[in-house]
């Protein structure tokens, strides 16, 4: 089979190396993302495997008309394919599962980040500014961390945190019935009121409505602390920027952010940042902030890039 590999990043080439020769693939790699101007690239092979670059409507005719009938995402979110028009032209697409450690242990990193203040200290101390006044930070194994989404990687969220000794309660459309005998299932409203912390592990929303808004930040505990390391639509900026401002919001620690595509992954040190939302929000104390990097571990890339090669396989095999 033939794949053409869009996207490859340097940490990235190793394996795709390794698992094309374990599975006998001819590939083909680019370091840069599938547009109209790449897409001509993968012209003669069967599949193409991306990461977040956005699949439109029309740059699907194109690979349609090319012959390519199945676009393997090398992610777990896979709301830049167009599913609506893949589906209408008849091209087949995938995402990958891979190791959900590696999001959850960020996640609780950034837990723990954010409830004992690292931001500052650290900003403090690379100015030899040793004090500790105002830094008092808090304990996780007192508080309830409200789980939002108990999927592989809510889940894998919840056992790490078992070790903490802190209260677990979650909010699933589809309880786990498993999980049900040892944390509490609640409404999100109830989560909402009663939890310290709060982390989401749910996919984009399909409406493009976000699951946190002014009247959810309305009903938290003050002092909440936010950790999002799913996808930046989830979360209203703006209302959420108000809420910060109030002090309603005690501290957050964002893996994602909104409009986050044309910024992270690239480096931006001479260029004017065109995100002023990222900036102010960057810009506060209580506010930590990392580029979409909880994925990133050799476990998960390898994964990433092993599950994508065989995603195509099992689609070849089915025709
Ligand atoms: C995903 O797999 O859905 C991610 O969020 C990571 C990706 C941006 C590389």
């Amino acid at each position: 089979m033939k794949i053409f590999a869009y996207s490859v990043r340097a940490d990235e080439v190793d394996f795709f190396t390794t698992y094309a020769q374990k599975y006998g693939v001819t590939l083909g790699t680019t370091t840069v993302g599938p547009t109209q101007e790449t897409l001509s690239l993968a012209k003669g092979y069967d599949a193409i495997s991306i990461l977040t670059t956005p699949l439109t409507k029309e740059h699907l005719l194109v690979l349609k008309e090319m012959g390519i009938g199945y676009i393997s995402t090398r992610t777990v979110g896979y709301e830049h394919i167009d599913g609506e028009a893949a589906q209408e032209l008849g091209i087949e697409f995938n995402n990958v599962v891979y190791s959900p450690y590696t999001v959850a242990e960020y996640t609780v990193m950034l837990m723990m980040i954010c409830l004992r203040n690292i931001k500052t200290i650290v900003a403090k101390k690379s100015i030899q500014d040793f004090s500790i006044s105002c830094l008092i930070g808090h304990e996780l194994h007192t508080k309830t961390v409200g789980i939002i989404g108990t999927g592989k990687i809510g889940k894998t969220v919840v056992s790490i945190l078992k070790g903490y000794g802190c209260r677990i309660i979650a909010h699933d459309p589809y309880p786990d019935q498993e999980l049900a005998k040892s944390i509490e299932y609640m409404s999100l409203d109830d989560l909402l009121t009663h939890a310290d912390v709060i982390t989401m592990h749910v996919p984009a929303p399909k409406d493009g409505s976000p699951l946190l808004g002014k009247r959810e930040f309305d009903i938290m505990k003050k002092g909440i602390v936010i950790v999002n390391t799913a996808r930046g639509t989830l979360i209203n900026q703006h209302d959420l920027m108000d809420a910060i401002e109030s002090k309603k919001i005690g501290a957050v620690g964002l893996d994602v952010v909104q409009n986050e595509q044309d910024m992270y992954y690239y480096d931006k040190r001479y260029e004017p940042l065109k995100n002023r939302d990222f900036a102010i929000l960057n810009s506060y104390p209580n506010v930590f902030i990392t580029p979409h990097t909880a994925f990133h571990t050799k476990e998960a890339v390898s994964g990433m890039v092993e599950q994508s090669i065989t995603r195509c396989l099992e689609y070849e095999q089915k025709q």
